[in-house]
């Protein structure tokens, strides 16, 4: 076989051995999704779900290594940092920081992930869409009162 051969198969053999890396891609059930206007439900449905909710729609790429081990673990990270489907477990001390971090993250850009957009245009937020949320979450802030201090 020559040289050039040789890579061409080893490449082909790599390929195919890391599709036998398992890779946990599962919707654990809903039990506890966040109560929300319908406007902010298919805001949050439409841009955010696929990482910070247990109803990931997972596209195709999401089954070939190594762009699944990308996918996976962004949802993993996201779902372990926000999951809108697990939010009626929440405290209230853990909503109300959630609610700001996502003041923050929508308003400076930071979510939906960079990564994400290319692929998901219609997740995309408009600028109007970004204030609708940040507005939102500040009203469900404040609608909580004061939360108390930990040890209280
Ligand atoms: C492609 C996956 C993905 C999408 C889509 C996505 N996020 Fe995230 N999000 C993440 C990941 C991963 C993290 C954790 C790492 C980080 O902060 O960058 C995160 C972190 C966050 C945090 C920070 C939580 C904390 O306590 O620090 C908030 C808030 C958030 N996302 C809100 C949103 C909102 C709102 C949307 C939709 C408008 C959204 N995200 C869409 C993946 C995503």
């Amino acid at each position: 076989m020559s040289k050039r051969n040789r890579i061409l198969v080893m490449t082909g053999l790599l390929v195919i051995a890391i599709q036998l890396v398992p890779v946990r891609r599962d919707n654990p059930p809903v039990t506890a999704e966040i109560q929300t206007p319908d406007e902010i439900g298919s805001l949050l449905r439409g841009s955010c779900y696929d990482c910070h909710s247990n109803l990931t729609e997972w596209p195709w790429y999401s089954r070939v290594a190594p762009a699944s081990w990308l996918v996976v673990k962004d949802v993993r990270k996201g779902r372990s940092e926000l999951n809108f489907t697990e939010w009626g477990d929440y405290t209230d001390r853990r909503r109300d920081h959630k609610l700001e971090e996502l003041e923050e993250k929508v308003s400076e850009g930071e979510m939906p992930l960079k990564i994400y957009l290319p692929l998901h245009p219609e997740a995309r937020l408009t600028d109007a869409e970004r204030q609708v949320l940040v507005d939102w979450a500040r009203a469900e802030r404040a609608a909580m009162g004061p939360i108390p201090e930990a040890g209280e």
